[in-house]
């Protein structure tokens, strides 16, 4: 699958509008996730908090669990929404979390509701990385 920016953009938006139904009474701060399988089907999620404030989820989790549950197998492209003064970035557990589906090249965009704000590769942001290959040998 070719990641043209214009796929990226969708991706993009996707999770602007997963942002939106981001439950988050607590931190008050909104997230959006969506992903690319390698269908080229999108899944996206928003975070979702508790009372119990251990007990919440990241918007990169909410997206991951509709692509398992869609069939999907491998993540192809990952792009991450929140308003702050720097690039919300996925946290080191959701790092971990993209990287069970996903390879060192995969992109993360990170984007506020009007722009991109920065890109990477999961491998910039989670370095030397344990995976399920470690499991085969
Ligand atoms: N959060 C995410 O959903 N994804 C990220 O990449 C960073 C942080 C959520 C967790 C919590 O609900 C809120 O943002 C504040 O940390």
């Amino acid at each position: 699958m070719i990641l043209t920016d214009d796929l990226m953009h969708r991706l993009v938006q996707a999770a602007r509008v997963a942002r939106e139904r981001a439950y988050a009474p607590y931190s008050r701060f909104a997230v959006g996730a969506a992903l690319l399988d390698e269908r080229g089907r999108l899944h996206a999620g928003c975070n979702i908090e508790n009372a119990a404030y251990p007990q919440g989820q990241c918007a990169e989790a909410t997206a991951i669990g509709h692509l398992v549950l869609a069939g999907g197998i491998r993540i192809l492209a990952a792009a991450v929404v929140g308003v702050a003064d720097q690039p919300v970035t996925p946290c080191g557990g959701c790092r971990q979390r993209l990287r069970e589906f996903g390879a060192d090249d995969l992109p993360v965009w990170t984007a506020d509701l009007q722009r991109i704000t920065a890109r990477f590769t999961l491998g910039q942001l989670l370095p030397a990385s344990f995976g399920p290959e470690h499991l085969k040998s």
